[in-house]
């Protein structure tokens, strides 16, 4: 179905839970955030069914976030009865891997498609001050899992902020050796986002696309290494995401760039978000939001119907440059 700026809206991403193993500095306050409560939270047969409601307004791809999705009980239960379900094509997951080691093997039997996960830099004492208690052995194992689990494409997220310095090349060089799909995602204004320096977001801590690719290729150049190259048609790895992508020739992934704020790409906007309290979320950036969970519990799946539609209606054109938002990224799940 087409949203009211006449964008066919295909994509539902779900969120499970608002609590993470981790805390990064970006996504979450050192305390984490005031939890939801056990009835606030929908159940997993209540995600099914609004589920089974969006695709009959068109949804044909899933994919479940977080806070941290693998969290979330009876995660694999819900990707199998995802993968049953008539009119969902693609089920994938963006997580920071941490609990991929011993659950990727039933995960990818229980039929999920795809995982996209969340690493930043390839030092150990800066992932430990991005991400305030992870370590980084436990992303990097996960990474292994997924891809010895026969997961394909493997996404790498990366959000890149200004200030902490990091090392560019070498993770888009992650990209050569290994079928890795590495992303560089612009710092979003989402919640309030705490900046390296603990004040909050800033202007200056977004490194806008077209910046570091000049600066992957300025040092892939000065260590003799050739450019990236823009892919396009059969060469992208399988996704329904807003990334730009381009590769090292003869590497085995491709390095891509995710540029919500130098390029807006409202204008292909595809998808619509469930949070895991039950709002239906049209914008990321906006803080409008339906509450599916009470029309789910109280009107039954005519009423979800009405709140998707009244959703696909809502959708802004363009989020505006819009700074903040009342909720927190692992609130609403990216
Ligand atoms: P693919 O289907 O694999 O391309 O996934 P994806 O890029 O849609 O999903 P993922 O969860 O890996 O998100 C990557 C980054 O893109 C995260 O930082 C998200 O917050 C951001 N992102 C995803 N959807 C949107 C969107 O609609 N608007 C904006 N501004 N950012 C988004
Ligand atoms: N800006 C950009 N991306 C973010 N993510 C979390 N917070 C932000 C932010 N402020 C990313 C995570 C994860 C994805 C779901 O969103 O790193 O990969
Ligand atoms: Fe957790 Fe991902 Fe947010 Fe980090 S970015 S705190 S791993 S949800």
């Amino acid at each position: 179905m087409k949203d009211g700026h006449g964008r066919v809206i295909d994509y539902l991403r779900i969120s499970l839970t608002d609590r993470c193993n981790f805390r990064c500095i970006y996504c979450m306050p050192a305390d984490g955030v005031c939890m939801m409560g056990h009835d606030e939270i929908l159940r997993i047969e209540e995600i099914e069914a609004i589920t089974r409601v969006a695709t009959s307004i068109g949804i044909r791809s899933v994919r479940l976030t977080g806070g941290e999705p693998l969290v979330r009980k009876g995660v694999v239960d819900l990707v199998r009865a995802l993968h049953k379900m008539e009119g969902i094509d693609n089920i994938s997951l963006t997580t920071n891997g941490v609990l991929l080691p011993e659950m990727a093997g039933d995960l990818k039997e229980a039929g999920l498609s795809r995982v996209n996960i969340s690493l930043d830099t390839l030092d150990p004492a800066q992932f430990e001050f991005i991400t305030r208690v992870g370590k980084i052995e436990s992303t990097l194992k996960g990474i292994d899992a997924a891809l010895a689990a026969g997961f394909n494409p493997v996404k790498i997220n990366a959000v890149t902020v200004r200030s902490l310095k990091q090392d560019y090349l070498a993770f888009a060089k992650l990209s050569i050796d290994q079928p890795l799909h590495v992303r560089f995602i612009e710092y979003m204004p989402v919640g309030e986002s705490t900046g390296s320096d603990g004040s909050g977001w800033g202007k200056e801590d977004v490194v806008p696309s077209e910046e570091l690719i000049e600066i992957i290729n300025e040092r892939a150049a000065a260590e003799g290494m050739p450019a990236l190259e823009p892919i396009d048609g059969d060469g992208k790895p399988i996704g329904w995401g807003p990334a730009r992508y381009f590769q090292f020739p003869g590497a085995q992934g491709t390095v891509g760039f995710i540029s919500p704020l130098s390029r807006h790409f409202c204008s292909e906007c595809n998808r619509l978000r469930l949070t895991a309290d039950g709002k239906l979320r049209p914008c990321l950036f906006s803080d409008r939001e339906l509450d599916i969970r009470a029309a789910l519990r109280e009107g039954g799946e005519e009423a979800v119907y009405d709140c998707f539609l009244q959703a696909l209606d809502l959708k802004p054109d363009e989020h505006h440059d819009k700074v903040g938002t009342e909720r927190k990224m692992s609130q609403i799940g990216g």
